[in-house]
């Protein structure tokens, strides 16, 4: 039987298209929903378009409550009765009352070479740093942020005369091969690391 996905997500939702393009045919995992913080996100109204269901819970009515949003999404997922959980450019930092739970469930993609720049504003720091090669993680969530082992990572080199938009845009083409490539591993039992 088909795994049972979600995909999390905050902004335009890039890498969960991504995602759910790649999980047809044989694929050993199917999207079951799509939520988010935000009602205006890009990847919304994409998946709705799609047929998937989504679930919209917007942060900011439990000020500073996280406990109470959280157990707000627990308490939507609980109809899916999903395998796993992909966080894909979502930007709230979820607790680890949410997150233990779904530890070895639940997976994140983080624009940078993991352990590298956890946090944000990962493209400018790799600049800064002189780096000569930047990419993107994918990653098994764990309570400490961007942290948890590393499931596959993709590298690019940088090159001279790039800035923080350049580098993301090309790291950005990199983690719509990645992630896909590693959730289907990951479906069907495989967490090796997979390099690209
Ligand atoms: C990606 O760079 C992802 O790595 C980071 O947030 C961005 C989300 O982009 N966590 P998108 O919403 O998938 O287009």
């Amino acid at each position: 039987m088909s795994k049972r996905v979600g995909i999390f997500v905050s902004g335009g939702g890039s890498n969960m298209r991504a995602l759910v393009s790649d999980m047809v045919g044989d694929h050993p995992a199917r999207a079951a929903v799509v939520v988010s913080n935000n009602e205006n996100a890009g990847g919304i109204a994409w998946a709705r378009e799609q047929g998937i269901a989504t679930e919209v819970i917007d942060h900011r009515p439990f000020d500073e409550d996280r406990a109470r949003f959280e157990d707000t999404i627990t308490a939507a997922l609980v109809p899916y009765d999903l395998d796993i959980i992909c966080l894909a450019g979502f930007m709230r930092v979820l607790t680890a009352g949410f997150v233990a739970p779904w530890q070895g469930r639940m997976l994140n993609i983080h624009p940078s070479l993991l352990p590298k720049y956890k946090g944000l504003n990962t493209h400018a720091r790799a600049l800064a740093a002189g780096d000569s090669e930047h990419g993107c993680t994918v990653h098994l969530v764990t309570p400490a942020l961007d942290d948890g082992p590393i499931l596959g990572q993709a590298r690019i080199p940088v090159n001279p005369g790039d800035i923080a938009e350049t580098l993301a845009a090309r790291v950005l083409v990199q983690e719509h091969r990645l992630y896909p490539a590693v959730l289907r591993r990951f479906a069907s039992g495989e967490t090796a690391p997979l390099t690209l």
